[in-house]
């Protein structure tokens, strides 16, 4: 496995592979979790190469959010990686990525991008995607590798691979659980025991939700108040948003027919996290 730090490296290292082998990648921020592991293990299967990137990416945190003390862990990222069988790791510093006086931006405007994170979080998707396209151009990978978990990121990446022209297939994995249901992500390692505990509300309350709309629950705004009402009984817990949305466009739904997604987020503690479930009514 080969540690790769500078572009101009990664770069020869790709063009050299490009076309001989089919490049798989899989774009983390570290701090590598059975989420993650499960996308480079589908890149392993369906590819020649793997690649992965390791980038706590500055741009895509706001003002006030966890950018310092997001969790960073190189030397056991790259155990893991070595016993999956990566190939790269491509880990640039803030430095070479984001040089003095750097000022280009990609900026995917409308609905997909300003509604729900890009609403609570403003300039996310701004980072998320000016880092994937500087990414992208480097690496050049046939596939590209994101997890379910963050829906509304894998709909935002699809549309600037496709406006931008940007050469990878985008491929979309379910989330990874814990056994108590919580969806996996680098952020839970911030949740004290009793948080952790708190935690698994997420996902009962997602699927109570899938349950009511087998019931025949077609009322978008009762189902979110259901929701809600199920959250704030547990004290630790403070919502963000709930919602119940077209699952292609993001926008609200006026009545649960067909497929329809459920969103939330929330903040435990100092804790931001995300989840989502696909409701279909019968
Ligand atoms: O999902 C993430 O970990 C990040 O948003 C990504 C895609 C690696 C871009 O920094």
């Amino acid at each position: 496995m080969r540690l790769i730090k500078k572009i101009s490296r990664m770069r020869d290292y790709s063009k050299k592979i490009k076309g001989t082998r089919v490049i798989g990648f899989v774009p983390t921020m570290g701090s590598l979790h059975e989420g993650h592991l499960s996308l480079i293990r589908k890149a392993r299967q369906q590819c020649e190469e793997v690649m992965i990137s390791i980038f706590v990416n500055p741009t895509q945190f706001g003002k006030g959010e966890d950018y310092q003390r997001y969790p960073r862990d190189l030397s056991k990222d790259m155990k893991l990686s070595e016993k999956e069988g990566v190939d790269v790791i491509f880990a640039p510093s803030r430095e070479e990525m984001y040089p003095q006086g750097y000022s280009t931006f990609v900026e995917i405007k409308g609905n997909l991008s300003s509604t729900l994170e890009g609403a609570s979080r403003p300039g996310h998707f701004k980072g998320v995607a000016t880092i994937l396209t500087k990414l992208f151009n480097i690496i050049n990978p046939d596939y590209s590798y994101f997890g379910e978990k963050d829906y509304q990121q894998a709909l935002v990446v699809k549309k600037l691979v496709k406006e931008l022209n940007l050469d990878t297939r985008i491929l979309v994995l379910p989330t990874i659980r814990g056994k108590d249901g919580l969806a996996l992500s680098s952020r839970n390692s911030y949740l004290n025991k009793k948080e952790r505990t708190a935690a698994t509300i997420f996902y009962k309350v997602l699927k109570r939700a899938k349950e009511w709309v087998g019931e025949g629950e077609k009322d978008p705004s009762a189902l979110v108040s259901k929701m809600r009402a199920l959250i704030e009984k547990e004290p630790l817990v403070r919502i963000d948003y709930v919602a119940v949305v077209n699952p292609k466009t993001l926008e609200k739904v006026k009545e649960v027919r067909g497929e329809v997604l459920a969103l939330l987020a929330v903040n435990i503690g100092e804790t931001r996290l995300i989840d989502n479930i696909k409701l279909a009514d019968s």
